[in-house]
């Protein structure tokens, strides 16, 4: 499997943003949107493209275009913070949703909603969560996702930790990891270090 953390000065400058327990609701949005501008070109950057001839100005040219449906699936809540980048520069993007929830003892994921595109059957799926700390979720979302029988699923998420890279690599060899920093640790109660808190409660100002 392959787990990329997307280097740029950028997502440094914002991910700080993000960390910050002085960051307003309204920054931390910002600064999210920001993050997953970078986070969706990196993640993109690979989609299938296929010839089309177009005429310039001034002479034929053999262009490419986008081949095929690309499905984000966000994991509710926090995920929702990078669909809007997805859905900029992805043309006809197709998004479905999955409801995960973190039992606050145990830190199970359990689910409360799914509704997935059937066109996510043969795409490209990427699949949405900031915060990749003991996997369970993401792990979750993705089994849930190949029951669609996509082309191909790709991982975003902003926070990684070693332990939730680790849980994904084993359950799901084959999916592309993109993150904007590997952090150190989770602490006892499943929160990764140094983190950045409870990213949807920091979103939804809850
Ligand atoms: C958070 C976060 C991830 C999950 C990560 O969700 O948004 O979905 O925890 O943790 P894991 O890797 O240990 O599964 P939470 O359950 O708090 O829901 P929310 O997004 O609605 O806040
Ligand atoms: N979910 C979060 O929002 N933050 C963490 O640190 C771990 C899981």
């Amino acid at each position: 499997m392959a787990f990329t953390i997307v280097k740029h000065a950028l997502i440094d400058h914002y991910i700080t943003i993000l960390r910050d327990c002085d960051t307003s609701p309204d920054l931390f949005r910002n600064a999210a949107l920001k993050v997953s501008r970078i986070l969706a070109s990196a993640a993109t950057q690979d989609l299938n493209t296929r010839d089309k001839p177009v005429n310039t100005p001034l002479e034929p040219y053999i262009g490419q275009i986008l081949d095929g449906t690309v499905v984000a699936v966000p994991i509710l809540r926090a995920g929702l913070a990078l669909v809007d980048a997805l859905n900029d520069i992805v043309p006809d993007l197709a998004v479905g949703h999955i409801g995960l929830q973190r039992d606050e003892v145990s830190a199970q994921a359990s689910i409360y909603f799914m509704k997935l595109p059937k066109s996510a059957t043969g795409s490209t799926v990427l699949v949405l969560d900031p915060m990749l700390a003991t996997g369970g979720s993401a792990n979750m979302a993705i089994t849930l996702v190949k029951t669609f029988n996509p082309a191909r699923i790709k991982l975003i998420t902003v926070l990684a930790a070693p332990e939730g890279v680790a849980a994904v690599e084993e359950a799901h060899p084959d999916v592309h990891i993109y993150s904007g920093v590997l952090d150190r640790e989770l602490n006892a109660s499943k929160f990764i270090l140094p983190g950045l808190g409870d990213f949807g409660d920091r979103m939804y100002n809850t």
